[in-house]
Parts: C-alpha cells; structure tokens; sequence
C-alpha cells in the first residue's frame, strides 16, 4: 500500500488555512482506507525559533487534540510526535550530508523565516528542509498532503532522494509525491488577498483559527476585505479578484463542491448575502472541531497515551529503514 505522511508545527494555533489545505486533506486520505497514513506534530521542527518549554509541550498535545478533532482516527493513522520517533533526527543528520548548502540557500521559507539578520537565525532553521525530507523518508512514504507553501521543500525532498541513491548506487529512498489538491490550497488573509493566511500574521482579524467561537468567526468574515462587485458566475471573472477568490475558495473547501458548483450557486449574489452564507457554513464546520479540541484536552494522560502508543507503530517501520540507511552508508555495527 502507498504510504501517506505530513506534518504540522505545533508552534501556535491552527488557522483555517491549516485546516483546508492539509488537515481536512489529511482525513480525506486516511478515510479512502487506500493508503496507510502517518501524521505528525514536528516539535523538532518547532524548536528551530525559539519555543517556551511549557508552551511547546501544551501546544504539541493541543495539536494532537486538534488533529483527532478533525478525524484523523488513531485506530486508522499512526499519530505521532517527532521527537518520539528518533529516527527522523538520526536520518536527518544523515541528509544534512546529502543536501548541498546552496540548496538550502534557495529555500524561500529560510530566507522570510530568517528576516534581514539571516546570521542571527539558528543553524537548525537552516537544515530544516533536511529534517523534513528525513520525516517523510524514514517511512519511505510515497504522498505528502500539503498546501502550496511547502512545495519547494517536497522538491527539496526528491533532490535529497535522488542524490542519495546517485551518490550510493542504490535504489532506496522513493521520489515522493506533493499532494496539493483541493480547492484551498493557498488560503490568503482576510484583510489581504495578497498574503498567506498565517499564525504569525500581526492582524487576528487576518485569520479564522481554529479555536476562534462562532461570533468571531461571523465577524471576521463579516469585515473580510472584499471588492464592492456582486459574484461573478464563472471562475474566470474572479481573475482580477483576489479576495473575492479567496472566500470562494474557502466556501468550495468547506462544503466540499468544487468552485464551479459554489458560483453556480451564488453567481449574481452580493457580498451582503454571500458573507453571511459563508459565516454560517464556517462556523457549521469549525464549531464542532473546536468543541471535541476542548473535550479532548482535558485528559492530557489520554493523548500522551494514544502518542506514545503510535510512537511504538511508527518505529515498527522507522528502525529497519534507518538500520538499513546506516548499513548503506557504512555504518560498524548498524
Ligand atoms: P506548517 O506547520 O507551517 O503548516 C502545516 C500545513 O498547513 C499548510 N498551510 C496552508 N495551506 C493552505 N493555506 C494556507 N494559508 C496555509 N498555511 C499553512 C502547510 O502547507 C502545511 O501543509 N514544514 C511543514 C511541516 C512539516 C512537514 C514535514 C510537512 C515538517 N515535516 C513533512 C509535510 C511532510 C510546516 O512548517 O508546516
């Protein structure tokens, strides 16, 4: 069977964008029970910016509460959190070898991460490619459900891949495949359909997140930044609309109907009407997310539980994969 991993930062609340372009996608694949699916909250990947200690352990086990809220279902996907599985750092200090430092240097994310003072960021943002590659490799995983931001770091990927079986002779690690489907693949700011909707964004107005109560959601759409044109009927007429695009977007991702179906529907519609249809499908869909997030944080002993037991699945597959790197490679007593 075709193995799925992805991954998520547990570096802050999760915004609509998270939801629709990975974890609503996430669920989507574990449930066509085609593929064995692997999902993870990256606290390793977190720490490359600086994270308070009780808030990264708090937000890593939110995170499991938000990922089992949504549906990724313990019983069907192996749930885990990096820093349980140690073959991933292992495998990554193999790849900081494979990965050449220009092509870090090309990394867009790196370089809008790092800011202007690039000498300031830590070492371990720079090799952050090479930990993910490491994630999705150390299960030979074949599929990576994403949005579009982390494309790059999926060719990335494939490069390391490719190098290191070139550089060995081998045939070992497959060339794996983006998955950026949907129609939610970029969700854009609320207050800029130019921007990434994004945690880190100074404007909570920008974003839904997924914890936000059914008020706010409402208002947030409700002042979303738009144009003062009715909907067009065809997608083409939203070419030069990026904000009216976006809520369409949004509102295809949500009720799971593809664009066309949404302007068919509401072609004609002004934002009047259109922006409280979409606050009530919106809050339809998160408000229960949230509820179960809630329920589930409450017994914290549970999810360490339900990590540590898929911790012991992950490594089922992960420690044969990285002996057998490690004997590749040359490794005495691998
Ligand atoms: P992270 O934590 O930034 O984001 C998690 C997922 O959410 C998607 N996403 C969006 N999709 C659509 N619209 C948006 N506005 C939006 N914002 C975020 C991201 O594309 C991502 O799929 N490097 C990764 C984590 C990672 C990973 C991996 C992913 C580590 N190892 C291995 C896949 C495989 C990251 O920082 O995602």
């Amino acid at each position: 069977t075709p193995r799925v991993f992805s991954g998520m930062q547990p570096s802050g609340g999760l915004t609509l964008g998270n939801y629709l372009g990975a974890l609503k996608r996430y669920v989507e694949m574990q449930d066509t029970g085609t593929y064995e699916t692997i999902y993870c909250m990256v606290d390793l990947h977190a720490i490359t910016v600086w994270q308070d200690p009780t808030e990264l352990a708090a937000k890593t086990r939110e995170l499991a509460a938000a990922y089992i809220a949504a549906g990724v279902d313990p019983a069907k996907s192996i749930l885990i959190n990096q820093s349980q599985v140690p073959e991933h750092a292992q495998l990554a200090w193999i790849f900081n070898t494979v990965a050449r430092m220009g092509w870090m240097q090309r990394m867009t994310q790196f370089k809008d991460k790092a800011g202007k003072n690039a000498q300031n960021a830590s070492l371990g943002l720079f090799a952050y490619p090479a930990l993910m590659a490491a994630d999705i490799l150390i299960y030979h995983a074949t599929h990576v459900p994403v949005g579009d931001d982390q494309k790059q770091h999926l060719e990335l990927t494939r490069d390391i891949a490719t190098k290191f079986n070139h550089d060995y002779g081998v045939d070992f690690f497959p060339i794996t495949e983006p998955v950026i489907e949907g129609a939610a693949t970029r969700v854009m700011s609320l207050r800029d359909g130019s921007k990434k909707m994004s945690k880190s964004d100074a404007s909570d107005a920008s974003r839904i997140n997924m914890t936000d109560d059914a008020d706010t959601i409402a208002q947030k759409i409700r002042k979303a930044k738009t144009d003062p044109d009715a909907l067009p009927s065809e997608y083409k007429g939203l070419d030069d609309r990026p904000e009216a695009r976006n809520l369409v977007n949004i509102y295809a991702a949500l009720a799971d109907i593809s664009v066309d179906q949404v302007l068919a529907d509401h072609g004609g519609a002004q934002f009047g009407t259109f922006k409280p249809a979409l606050a009530e499908l919106a809050v339809a869909k998160l408000s229960p997310i949230a509820s179960e997030m809630t329920r589930l944080m409450a017994d914290v002993a549970e999810i360490d539980k339900l990590l540590a037991q898929g911790a012991e699945q992950a490594r089922e597959i992960t420690q044969p994969i990285l002996k057998r790197t490690y004997e590749i490679v040359g490794m005495v007593g691998a």
